[in-house]
Parts: structure tokens; sequence; C-alpha cells
């Protein structure tokens, strides 16, 4: 049987590779995984342990936090607005380095549904990790003591206090940081993502 095949699509290649019978190697793939949950769920500690075993084996890969942006941005808000505009701008980053290659590590509350699906729609393979801890524990580990002073009425529209997290409903890796480790969160995402790396 001969065929055309046009190498300008990936899918296209894929499609093909289909056709005759071929497993299509998900190997060395870029994707975006997407951690979310409330300050203090551990997500900037289960994201960097994440990017050291994917940066051992010299891939490249590239982190994005909520913290370090908003410390490049600092006129950045919590509204609503403020936030979604802020996830589709470093959503679309991420999308971008995904394109070229790049794996990328993103850990953001990114409370709202809605802008983590236009994410997902802008990424050839996003993988969303919910960081779950109940509000509870987050308030009590209060690590940068934000949700004392949330409390207090110092800090406005903060998340879990006076301003809503929507959790996902079906996310790709469910990690519970009050239940389990460090390392046995850790092991769970790198046991779904070994299919790419
Ligand atoms: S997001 O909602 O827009 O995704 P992002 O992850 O970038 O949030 O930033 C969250 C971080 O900003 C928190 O970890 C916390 O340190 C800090 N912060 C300051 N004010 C607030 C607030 N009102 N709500 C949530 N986090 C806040």
């Amino acid at each position: 049987m001969e065929a055309v095949i046009a190498t300008h699509g990936d899918g296209v290649w894929e499609d093909w590779l289909l056709v005759i019978g071929e497993e299509v190697s998900t190997k060395n793939k870029a994707f975006v995984l997407w951690l979310t949950g409330l300050s203090g769920s551990g997500k900037s500690t289960i994201a960097d342990k994440v990017y050291d075993h994917i940066a051992v084996n010299g891939q490249k890969v590239e982190k994005l936090d909520g913290d370090v942006m908003r410390g490049f941005f600092p006129s950045t808000g919590f509204t609503k607005q403020a936030r979604d505009e802020h996830i589709k701008r470093v959503g679309f980053m991420a999308s971008r380095l995904e394109k070229h290659g790049v794996i990328v590590i993103a850990s953001f509350i990114s409370p709202y549904k809605e802008a983590r699906q236009f994410v997902r729609d802008m990424c050839g393979n996003f993988i969303e990790v919910h960081i779950s801890a109940s509000l509870l524990e987050c308030e009590r580990r209060d690590v940068k003591g934000l949700y004392k002073r949330a409390r207090a009425g110092e800090i406005k529209n903060f998340t879990g206090i006076d301003d809503p997290y929507e959790a996902p409903d079906n996310p790709d890796i469910f990690v519970d940081t009050e239940k389990e480790t460090v390392d046995e969160s850790v092991s769970k995402i790198l046991n779904h993502i070994r299919q790419y790396i």
C-alpha cells in the first residue's frame, strides 16, 4: 500500500501510524502539568520535586509558579477578572513552551474551572493535578501567615476565605497532601507522566 504522508501536521503522522498498526510513541512528548489547589496546599513543594526528577534526565522543563510570577508582575490583582486574565496569560505562555517541546510545570491556585478549561483547550497535552488539602489544614499550616491576615480582614478576596475555589470535578491526577507524604504525592505524579518522559 502506498500513501503520501504529509509531515507538517503531527496528527497526520499519528493517524497513519495507527492505520498501519504501529503504536504511537508518547515518549519525549512535551506536556503541561497544571497544579491547582488552595494556597498552602503544597503545590510549589510538589512542583519543585517533580521538576528535579524531570530535569535530571536532561529534559527541557520549565517551572511557572504563582508566587514567582506575581513577584515579577506585582500589580496583578485577585478579583475574578484579574485572576482569569493572569491564568489565561500564563496558560498561553505554557502552551507556547509546550509547542516548542518544553515540559511545563505550572503551579497556580487557578480557582476557576472555566479559566483552567481555557488553558486546557490551548495546550496539546494538559494534565490537571488537584493538589488537595482542606481549608482547615491549609489554615493550620499558614506558611506565609496570609490566612491569619485574611481572617483579620487585612487581605481581601482571599481564596477559601472570602473568595471561591472551584475544585476540579475530574482531575487527571488527584493528590491529597493531608493523607500522603510529599514523596508519595510526587511518585503518583511521576507514575502518571512516565509515559511521556
Ligand atoms: S491565582 O488565583 O491567580 O491562580 P496565584 O497562584 O497566581 O493565584 O497566586 C497565589 C499566591 O498569592 C498565594 O500563594 C499567596 O501567596 C498570594 N496571595 C496574596 N493575596 C492572595 C489572595 N487574595 N488570594 C490568594 N492568594 C493570595
